[in-house]
């Protein structure tokens, strides 16, 4: 989950490539580096911690010449150390190097290429690729057709085992740089009289709109203004040059503390963007534009399994409770990165269907291609336009909620929920949901913005909590049903950003155990719906104040709670069950964001965590 950046042009390459890392942190920020090319040498200023680090204390701004790379570091091979941050210089000086992957076969290679006489002054796989390049380089035929650097890299790549998104410099070649991918991303930005290279759109959308999505297997030689793109193969590949749809606004911090709380207030545009231009004219379903299955053999689909990791993982297990509520069809959800391992018997008409907000997760990735090998066809529901999983997929959903910044994902989490509940819709009117029932529900999804609206004025009151939970090392997340999963994301929530341990639980399991946690130095976070389970939750909540357990209960407005039973009452909207998971989330995103920042943790760079995995 490393962060890569390149240029090639007429402006100083340095602080182009810095502005671009700051962008691209969010995916990684164990260490920084950039290297650029000047009077045939290479200018290399790298350190652990953040960008601003490296700005501050290295020459890094000052660095000569207008070709560059740079790099954003999570540690795989090697610790954080000064000497395992990228860029990487081969040990003859020839090549400089920035990797975001995993090579597997890199210990064999190393040992190779120790008998030629290499030498390393890291622990990464990386250094090793880059010495690789330089032992091709010196083998490689000097011709007058093909370029010696470029098939240096090409020799070189055929040789790894692994992943990797790679930009290489080499001194003997000015303003030239080779980039490749295989399960990293890798973006191409055509700018006006200069080329870019990035992780993701974030980092060169200030520069242009113009990109190219670079797919696995392709290396682009940039030289000067200019590129081609071939295979691994050496085969031409014409490239197709997309246009961002967001600008750089969408990703900048504006007048917020955090992009976290900023994308926590935007979510009602963000359901409405994702809402966008999908229900149907008599307005009684969804409609989407890229599944690419007709109603005919959608219909003929009798089960569908739900693949994802993390946060996108909980959305599944909601669009799992609603589509097997609403359009009666048997849903199995599996994480990610078990299904490959798992070799679950499959019916022959299961659909499957990916969630994934960075559309790079590997895991959710290596996933989709299990299922494609199978036979099956996959729908992807992403965000992030060009994505790997979003192009290799047979079709999906974008969820259109521009940049997500903030590693606590929170605007595509919902807008998750909200397209899953849109598949119930969808799926539910091609079999046994009335009409007059799907009027209800489009108009029920058409309300979720405003309720979410409402819901975020209760921030003040979350805020106030907040500073009296954020002293407690353990909190338990407890609901039922669909709001069972917004349990486990609350939890996920408060873990990942304020570093406090947390569990989600069905209501009902507690007494199975857990109940067992229960002290005054352990508080409990109850979503109390109206309905058939209210007072199920409330027989659950008894239970843990009778053993002094402090509450915080999340109830829908007009239900009322026994006297004294929570120490502190959220009232949310009541609302649609399909739009209750989206409205229930809110408060729970606001009390982990209050927390971590009263705890003044790095909300939006938490320790040990990157936007996107894509590592396995
Ligand atoms: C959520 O807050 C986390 N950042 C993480 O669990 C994330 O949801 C997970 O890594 C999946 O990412 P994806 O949606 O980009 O595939």
């Amino acid at each position: 989950m490393c962060g890569i950046v390149g240029y090639i042009g007429k402006q100083k390459a340095s602080a182009i490539i810095l502005e671009g890392l700051k962008r691209l942190e969010y995916r990684g920020y164990d260490s920084a580096g950039v290297s650029t090319q000047h009077e045939g040498r290479f200018e290399l200023a790298k350190k652990i911690g953040r960008v601003d680090g490296l700005i501050k204390g290295t020459p890094a701004l000052k660095l000569p010449g207008t070709t560059g790379i740079g790099h954003t570091r999570w540690a795989t091979h090697g610790g954080v150390t000064d000497a395992n941050a990228h860029p990487h210089i081969s040990s003859d000086q020839k090549f400089a190097l920035i990797h975001n992957g995993v090579i597997e076969n890199y210990s064999s290679i190393k040992k190779f290429l120790l008998t030629k006489g290499y030498t390393f002054q890291s622990e990464t796989d990386t250094e090793v690729l880059c010495n690789l390049i330089a032992y091709h380089y010196q083998k490689e035929p000097v011709s007058a057709e093909a370029s010696r650097f470029l098939e240096a890299v090409r020799k070189t790549l055929r040789h790894v085992e692994g992943t990797y998104g790679i930009a290489v410099m080499c001194a003997d070649c000015p303003a030239e740089i080779v980039a490749a991918r295989k399960g990293s991303p890798l973006i191409l930005g055509v700018g006006d009289g200069e080329l870019m290279l990035a992780s993701d759109v974030s980092a060169l959308i200030s520069r242009t709109q113009n990109v190219v999505y670079l797919k696995d297997g392709e290396i682009v030689h940039m030289t000067g203004r200019n590129f081609t793109i071939t295979t691994l193969e050496a085969e031409d590949v014409s490239p197709v040059i997309d246009k961002v749809t967001w600008s750089v606004a969408d990703a900048e911090l504006g007048s917020h503390a955090h992009f976290m709380e900023k994308e926590i207030f935007e979510q009602p545009v963000a359901l409405e963007n994702t809402m966008r231009g999908r229900f149907s004219e008599d307005g009684s379903t969804a409609q989407f534009g890229g599944l690419n299955i007709s109603p005919v053999d959608f219909r003929q689909i009798d089960r569908i399994n739900f693949l994802a990791c993390g946060s996108a993982w909980h959305a599944c297990l909601v669009a799992e409770q609603l589509i097997e509520r609403f359009a009666r069809v048997p849903v199995e959800v599996d994480y990610a990165s078990e299904f490959r391992y798992r070799n679950i018997p499959l019916s022959r008409n299961t659909l499957f269907f990916v969630i994934s907000q960075s559309g790079e997760t590997i895991d959710t990735l290596a996933a989709m291609r299990e299922a494609k090998r199978k036979g099956y066809k996959v729908l992807a529901l992403c965000n992030v336009v060009g994505s790997t999983i979003a192009r290799e997929a047979d079709g999906g959903v974008y969820q259109h909620v521009g940049p997500e910044i903030g590693v606590a994902s929170t605007k595509a989490f919902t807008s998750q929920l909200l397209i899953g509940a849109m598949l119930a819709l969808y799926i539910g009117r091609m079999r046994d949901m009335s009409f007059s029932g799907g009027v209800a529900y489009v108009n029920a999804l058409k309300g979720a913005p405003d309720l979410v609206r409402e819901t975020l004025k209760l921030a003040p009151q979350l805020k106030d909590i907040a500073q009296r939970y954020a002293k407690y090392h353990d909190m338990l997340f407890l609901g039922r049903l669909a709001l069972f999963p917004i349990a486990l994301e609350g939890a996920l929530k408060l873990k990942e950003i304020s570093y406090i341990h947390a569990e989600g639980y069905p209501a009902a399991e507690m007494k199975h155990g857990p109940i067992a946690l229960i002290s005054e130095q352990c508080p409990s976070v109850f979503f109390v719906p109206s309905g058939e389970m209210f007072n199920k939750v409330v027989s659950s909540m008894q239970e843990i104040k009778a053993r002094k357990g402090k509450i915080i209960a999340i109830v829908t407005a007009g239900c009322e709670l026994p006297p004294d039973l929570a120490d502190d009452v959220v009232r949310i909207p009541e609302c649609h069950e399909a739009v209750q998971p989206i409205v229930a989330t809110v408060p729970v995103q606001l009390l982990s964001y209050y927390i971590a920042v009263a705890l003044g943790r790095d909300v939006d760079k938490p320790r040990n965590l990157a936007k996107s995995v894509t590592v396995e």
